[in-house]
């Protein structure tokens, strides 16, 4: 199947890199110029780009615009300090999704390994590699929507939460990529829409992506979804991941949990669509994932209006982890991965 682009959120313009300014979404479609690391830095943590492999392409980019600065005729070793400076600092930005740390290592790599080169070749190897991490998750992310087509069962109304789309990714999305493949092949006859509080990802960067791919949705609130389910208007659950640990547990945005724990009430399948690049096999369970704490103002304020006390107690925990026992399947670019007879088994087998 092939689709026409809707929109390119994250743009490599030569020098600096341009991005859809995703906090004035849906009302505004705002592109920024963003100059140095700082800015990315600032990009990523203000969520003005977001998404686990969105995360991943802007953090690569960074890196380039970051090492530029570096003096091309310095040694090998002062270099690669430097460099791995630079890394960290991107990746400070944001703890949870794994496709941050994922694509800097991958830079370090590269250059590490290509340490005889001069140091203004290393940087161009650098942006070569940046490049392609982002070429890649358009690939990656259509080859998800092709296989999670079969799990798709005719006039589906397909329930998710959070945006998934390309706003998130290179193109296309991972669990947006399903719902756009379904939806291509005549399978879909609506989406259900979590609006996905505090920040209301759902209501406002996925409607705005399905509304330009004229998709059929409704938006609910969250707290919605076990109502919808009861009332058995939703055949099939399918969400991202941020970061997906060696025996399948995953991290998502928050409220991803309770969904499953829901849709396992109700038998509906519960599915987490996600690249290679979210994987993390350095961790083995769920409980070793940190969880990003964001701002009180988020749940204290609805937009600029207050909607609680001064001096609340606040927790705001931006993402929680749902045990691999209720994802009924994992949809990857490599194929569908089952519970049986583990997860662990077949993500070593496929992704190791
Ligand atoms: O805080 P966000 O908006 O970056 O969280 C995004 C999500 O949780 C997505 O579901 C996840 O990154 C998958 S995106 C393809």
């Amino acid at each position: 199947m092939s689709f026409k682009a809707l929109f390119q959120s994250i743009v490599w313009n030569n020098s600096h890199l341009t991005i859809l300014d995703q906090t004035y979404l849906p009302e505004r479609e705002i592109y920024i110029d963003l100059i140095s690391a700082e800015q990315v830095w600032e990009a990523i943590r203000k969520l003005r780009v977001r998404g686990a492999p969105a995360i991943g392409i802007a953090g690569a980019y960074g890196f380039c615009i970051g090492i530029r600065e570096l003096p091309d005729h310095s040694d090998f070793q002062s270099f690669y300090r430097e460099a791995g400076r630079i890394s960290e600092y991107l990746n400070s930005s944001r703890p949870t999704a794994v496709n941050l740390s994922w694509a800097l290592k991958r830079l370090m790599d590269m250059i590490y390994s290509n340490k005889d080169l001069p140091v203004n070749e290393l940087k161009e190897l650098a942006l070569k590699t940046a490049v392609a991490i982002h070429d890649e998750d358009r690939r990656l992310c259509k080859a998800i929507g092709e296989n999670g087509l079969e799990l798709v069962p005719d006039n589906a109304r397909i329930l998710t939460h959070c945006n998934t789309g390309g706003l998130a990714t290179g193109e296309f999305g991972t669990a947006f990529s399903v719902v756009l493949h379904a939806h291509s092949a005549g399978k879909l006859t609506k989406v259900w829409v979590d609006e996905t509080r505090p920040l209301l990802q759902g209501a406002r960067l996925t409607t705005w992506e399905l509304q330009k791919a004229e998709i059929p949705f409704t938006l609910n609130i969250d707290s919605a979804a076990a109502f919808l389910m009861q009332q058995g208007l939703v055949d099939m659950i399918v969400v991202g991941a941020d970061r997906i640990t060696v025996n399948g547990d995953t991290a998502n945005k928050i409220g991803t949990y309770s969904l499953a724990v829901i849709a396992n009430a109700h038998s509906i399948p519960f599915y987490v669509a996600a690249p290679y690049s979210t994987i993390d096999l350095k961790l083995e369970k769920g409980s070793d994932i940190e969880i990003e704490e964001r701002d009180e103002d988020e749940v204290t304020h609805f937009g600029s209006k207050r909607t609680a006390p001064k001096n609340v107690d606040v927790y705001n925990p931006a993402f929680d982890v749902t045990p691999n026992g209720l994802i009924t399947a994992i949809i990857t670019e490599k194929g569908i991965i089952r519970p049986e007879p583990d997860y662990r088994k077949q993500i070593m087998e496929k992704f190791a």
